[in-house]
C-alpha cells in the first residue's frame, strides 16, 4: 500500500526542484501518495500565514515530509518556518550524510553521516543585551543549554543509526576541555550510552576544533559523527563542501513519531523560475524519507541513476559546469534508473 506523505514544495527554485524529485521517485516505482501543502511565502500568498494550520495538521496526519527551501526574510516578516517545523514536531536529530556524488573532487568515496542534535545547544534563543554606563548594549550573553535528556536520546540516535546501517564507529565530537559543564555532560553521557553498544559498534570522542581539521585531513578515519547543535551546524556544512557542496547535500530531521526530509540549499531566488536549478539535494533528501518508509529499493535505484548521471559532464547542471537544464538533467536520472 503507498504511504501518504506531505509535500511542501516551497518558495524559489522550490516548485522546480520538487517537479524533479517527484518524477524521479515515479519512475523509481516509489510507492508513495502526496498531500500538497504551502508554507513560507507561498503560504503568505495564498493564505496571509508562513505555516498555514492545514499544513501543520498534515504532516501531523501522515508523519512523513518531503520539504522544499523555504525563504527567510532578512531583519523582518517572519521567523524561520524550517525551525518552527522542527520545534513542533521535535525533529532532534538532523541526519546529513556527506557522499561522494561527482567524481574527480578533492576526495574519492566519501561516505559520512553527521547526526547534529537540533533542539538544544546555543541555539535555544536565550540571549540578551547588558546595559552598562549609558550603553545599552555594552553586552550580550547566550546560553547553552545541553540536558541530560537531550544528550542521551541524540547519542543514543547515533549509534541506532550505525548500528542499523551497518557502520562501526561513532566519534562524538566535543569543546569539554574549554566548557566542561554543558559539554562535559554531553560527553559523559555519551560515554555512558556508548557501553551499552560495546563490542559491536566502536566509539571515541575527540574536540572539535581537532575534529574540523581531521575531517579534511583524513575524513576516511571517521564513519558515524554526533554532536551538538552548533557544532553540528558548521561541520555539516564542512562535510558538504569535501563532497561539492550544498547543491547535493541531503538532510533528514527526525523526531519520536514524526520526520522531515529537506533539501539543504535556500531558495535562490536569483535563479528561480529559470528552470536550470540543481534538483539533487532534495532527491536525495527523497531517497533518504523512502529509506525511512521501507522502501529502500527504490531508494537506492535513484542514488544509483543520481550518480550514473553525475559521472557523465554532459548530463551535469550548470552550478556542477555542466549544460543540462533541470529537465534534461531529470530525463537524464530516469534514463539511468536501473
Ligand atoms: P541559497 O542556497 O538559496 O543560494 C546560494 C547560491 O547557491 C545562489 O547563487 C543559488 O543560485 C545557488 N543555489 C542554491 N541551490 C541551488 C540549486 N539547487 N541549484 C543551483 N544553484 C543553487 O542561499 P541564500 O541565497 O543565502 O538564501 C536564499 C533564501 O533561502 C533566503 O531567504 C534564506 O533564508 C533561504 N534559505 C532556506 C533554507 C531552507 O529552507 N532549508 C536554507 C538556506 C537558506
Amino acid at each position: 500500500m503507498a504511504t501518504t506523505i506531505t509535500v511542501i514544495p516551497g518558495d524559489g527554485i522550490g516548485p522546480e526542484v520538487t517537479d524533479a524529485t517527484l518524477t524521479i521517485l515515479e519512475a523509481a516505482g516509489a510507492e508513495l501518495e502526496y498531500d500538497e501543502q504551502l508554507a513560507g511565502l507561498a503560504g503568505v500568498d495564498a493564505l496571509k500565514n508562513p505555516l498555514p494550520e492545514g499544513t501543520l495538521d498534515s504532516i501531523r496526519r501522515n508523519q512523513v515530509c518531503l520539504k522544499g527551501p523555504l525563504t527567510t526574510p532578512v531583519g523582518t516578516g517572519f521567523r524561520s518556518i524550517n525551525v518552527a517545523i522542527r520545534k513542533e514536531f521535535d525533529l532532534y536529530a538532523n541526519v546529513r550524510p556527506a557522499m561522494t556524488m561527482v567524481p574527480g573532487g578533492r576526495y574519492e568515496d566519501i561516505d559520512l553521516v553527521l547526526i547534529r542534535e537540533n533542539t538544544e545547544g546555543l541555539y535555544v534563543g536565550v540571549e540578551h543585551y547588558i546595559g552598562l554606563e549609558g550603553d545599552p548594549r555594552a553586552a550580550a550573553e547566550s546560553v547553552m543549554i545541553i540536558t541530560r535528556f537531550g544528550a542521551e536520546r541524540i547519542v543514543r540516535y547515533a549509534f541506532e543509526y550505525a548500528r542499523a546501517n551497518d557502520r562501526t564507529k561513532v566519534t562524538l565530537a566535543h569543546k569539554a576541555n574549554i566548557l566542561k559543564y554543558t559539554q562535559g555532560l554531553f560527553l559523559d553521557v555519551g560515554r555512558e550510552v556508548a557501553r551499552e553498544y560495546e563490542g559491536e559498534v566502536e566509539f571515541e570522542d575527540r574536540i572539535i576544533d581537532a575534529t574540523a581539521m581531521q575531517l579534511v585531513v583524513n575524513p576516511y578515519d571517521f564513519d558515524v559523527l554526533v554532536m551538538e547543535n552548533m557544532f553540528g551546524d558548521i561541520l555539516s556544512d564542512l562535510m558538504a563542501g569535501l563532497v561539492g557542496g550544498m547543491g547535493l547535500a541531503p538532510a533528514g530531521n527526525i523526531g519520536k513519531d514524526t520526520a522531515m526530509f529537506e533539501a539543504v540549499h535556500g531558495s535562490a531566488p536569483d535563479i528561480a523560475g529559470q528552470g536550470i536549478a540543481n534538483p539533487c539535494s532534495l532527491t536525495l533528501s527523497a531517497a533518504m524519507l523512502l529509506e525511512h518508509v521501507d522502501q529502500p529499493d527504490a531508494a537506492r535505484r535513484i542514488r544509483d541513476a543520481l550518480r550514473t548521471t553525475l559521472e557523465d559532464e554532459a548530463t551535469r547542471t550548470r552550478d556542477l559546469g555542466g549544460t543540462c537544464n533541470t529537465k534534461e538533467f531529470t530525463d537524464a536520472v530516469v534514463r539511468n534508473l536501473d
